[in-house]
């Protein structure tokens, strides 16, 4: 089998420290191209993990590649995968899926369209935590979810390099960047349903103040666009609800991050993995203690990937379920806007 020719858009902190060397273990896989409107950096990134092709941009790549790893900023996210794949190439992007629905309604159609493989990075999916939680819950254990509840909560993390403050180029703060994994991941264990309704708020009073104590760099809030810290209430069309919690900077004493799912049979903790039940007349608690250890999530994120692309797997998150996703983010930043709940079409 020939090799997957893989082509980089991108090349800052998650290529590099991610992506990249996980897919250096893919046997299957020629990392062969790399393009970054700073020039200079992909020349370095190429130099170091030994990428023959430094595009200037992404026309350029296209020719030379049969599948696209996207990790640019969000902006540009949907346009590169829609490029992508009407050229005939397939796509991984990374999170979140773009800006807004529109923008991941035509993603999905050029994804229909050119029977490419779009897959979005929601790594959380590859832990193992997550699949022994998937597994659970699919064999039956807490029966039908009914409330599941999200925090995805860090102390003082906003991140103080790159572009993740500007609403420009990022669409959003905390949620769009952070809370959106375990929202992902929550929405995958319960089978994916669709949201319909969201009421949401979302807070910065943190990170305008000044010199706001950070452990990840140094806030300015004259150029702080974003919210660091969002709540969120989303109704599910199989009659479910999420209350999610996300933030970069909150008061709470230390950093949290959890989904607990409450269904008819039973409830799930996820981090750490443990099932509470009530059967035979008593109230029981399960932890889970040990897991079988695969491989680290971001080799198994590659491998699936190129798998997806050789026709021999089938992609563990459909595009759609990655658009539901943006559809709840957007909802949420729609109603704190308004201060009501938005329905979603
Ligand atoms: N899955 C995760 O846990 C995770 C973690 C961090 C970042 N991300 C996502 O990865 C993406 C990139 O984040 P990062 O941390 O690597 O940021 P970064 O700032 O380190 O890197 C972004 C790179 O993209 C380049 N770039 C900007 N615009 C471009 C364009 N139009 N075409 C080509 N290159 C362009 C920049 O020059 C930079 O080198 C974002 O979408 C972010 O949400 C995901």
């Amino acid at each position: 089998m020939s090799k997957l020719r893989i082509g980089v858009l991108g090349a800052g902190g998650i290529a590099t420290d991610r992506h990249i060397p996980a897919f250096k273990h893919v046997k299957e896989v020629e990392l062969t191209a790399v393009s970054d409107v700073n020039i200079d950096r992909a020349k370095e990134v190429a130099e170091k993990f030994s990428i023959p092709h430094v595009c200037v941009d992404l026309d350029e790549m296209l020719g030379k590649i049969d599948a696209l790893l996207i990790c640019t900023p969000n902006k540009f996210h949907a346009p590169a995968a829609i490029q992508a794949l009407n050229a005939g190439v397939h796509v991984l992007c990374e999170k979140p899926m773009a800006l807004n629905t529109k923008e991941c309604e035509d993603m999905v159609a050029a994804a229909e369209q050119s029977g490419k493989v779009l897959l979005i990075a929601y790594h959380w999916r590859f832990l193992k935590e997550s699949r022994a939680a998937k597994r659970l819950i699919d064999n039956g254990e807490i029966g039908k979810p009914l409330v599941i509840r999200i925090k995805s909560m860090r102390r003082r993390k906003v991140p103080g390099w790159g572009v993740f403050t500007n609403r420009d180029l990022q669409g959003g703060g905390a949620l769009i960047d952070y809370g959106c994994h375990l929202l992902d991941l929550a929405m995958w264990l319960t089978g994916s349903p669709k949201p319909y309704e969201v009421t949401g708020t979302t807070f910065n009073d943190l990170s305008m103040q000044k010199d706001m104590v950070n452990e990840w760099g140094t806030i300015n809030p004259a150029t702080f666009e974003v919210e660091d810290h969002a709540t969120a209430f989303i109704r599910l069309e199989n009659g479910a609800v999420v209350m999610l919690e996300t933030s970069w900077a909150a008061n709470i004493p230390e950093d949290e991050e959890t989904i607990s799912i409450s269904g008819t049979k039973g409830g799930i903790d996820v981090f750490p993995l443990r099932l509470n039940k009530a059967e035979h007349g008593v109230l029981m608690n399960s932890d889970v203690t040990w897991i079988p250890e695969e491989k680290p999530f971001a080799i198994l994120q590659a491998e699936h990937f190129v798998s997806c692309c050789f026709g021999e797997s089938t992609p563990l998150s459909s595009p759609k379920e990655s658009m539901y996703v943006s559809n709840i983010i957007e909802s949420v930043y729609e109603s704190a806007k308004i201060g009501n709940s938005v329905k979603i079409r």
